[in-house]
């Protein structure tokens, strides 16, 4: 599950109509990084969660016969090759959010698709530089633990406000059993430094948590309080995972995440490598 029906506005003007998943990095926009993710990861569906006006989210994972047709006649063969990749990465599946309620809402806009099952759910403002991908590790704590499994990253203090917060009952090796969430607390009332980023493995008693959940953080349903209050009734453990989670959702962290791409991948690296030696990097 995808939810990707938030109005981007930590990236305004350039998402006032533009959807802020469809922003590239590098040569691909950001949703075809995360389903590609996705689909490494073992994901054999995708369910979009999409507001109104970012439908087009869903037409870049569609096949274009008509465009694919005209770029064959052209002999555009390389382009074919990439545009048929990103029209049949997975089958999508799109639920609607009528209003911007929250991350929490969100998923429970998913609840009919997704059904009575333990799904993958990623926000796709992080890009996963790890292997095996961050959803797939969690997915392996998934089939060791049998719980809800969420990704966590150490965060110094002063940071921590801007995540949600995991408070933490015990500890074997990179897992965490969780017994507390906050989201977004001030610094001097964090219960930890682990922040939950935006990778999550979710059984379906999620869907029931939601339902009961009232608005929290910036009066928004929070999929965190969702998850805090799964811990009434089952475990739920925590991954410190291997690798990194570059941002994308942010210009300054769009930036960064394009330089630091670009200055590793043979087709960019030297129009980096131009910018660096007149004194940029
Ligand atoms: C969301 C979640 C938060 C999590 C963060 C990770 O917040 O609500 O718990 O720590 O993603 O990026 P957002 O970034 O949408 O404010």
């Amino acid at each position: 599950m995808i939810p990707a029906a938030g109005l981007g506005t930590r990236f305004l003007p350039a998402t006032k109509e533009l959807p802020k998943e469809l922003l590239p990095v590098l040569d691909r926009p950001v949703i075809q990084w995360a389903v590609e993710e996705a689909v490494a990861s073992g994901a054999d569906e995708i369910v979009l969660v999409l507001a109104e006006g970012k439908e087009a989210l869903a037409a870049h994972l569609r096949p274009d016969p008509a465009l694919e047709h005209l770029l064959e006649e052209r002999g555009k063969t390389a382009e074919l090759e990439a545009v048929r990749h990103a029209g049949n990465l997975s089958r999508v599946t799109v639920a609607r959010q009528a209003a911007p309620r929250g991350l929490g809402d969100a998923v429970l806009c998913a609840a009919n698709a997704v059904g009575d099952r333990t799904f993958l759910c990623m926000l796709a403002d992080d890009l996963s530089l790890a292997e095996p991908p961050v959803l797939r590790q969690l997915w392996n704590a998934h089939e060791e633990l049998g719980t809800s499994i969420l990704a966590l990253m150490r965060v110094p203090k002063e940071q921590i406000s801007r995540y949600g917060c995991a408070e933490i009952a015990e500890t074997r090796g990179k897992l965490h059993r969780v017994s507390g969430l906050v989201e977004k607390p001030p610094a001097a009332e964090a219960k930890s430094e682990f922040a939950v980023m935006g990778r999550y493995v979710l059984t379906p008693a999620i869907f029931a948590a939601l339902r009961e959940t009232q608005p929290g953080a910036l009066g928004e349903i929070q999929l965190t309080d969702g998850i805090g209050r799964m811990l009434e009734t089952e475990e739920v453990w925590g991954v410190e995972f291997d690798g990194e989670l570059l941002d994308v959702g942010t210009p300054s962290g769009w930036l960064a995440t394009n330089m630091r791409l670009a200055r590793e991948h043979p087709e960019f690296q030297s129009a980096v490598a131009a910018i660096d030696g007149t004194g940029g990097a």
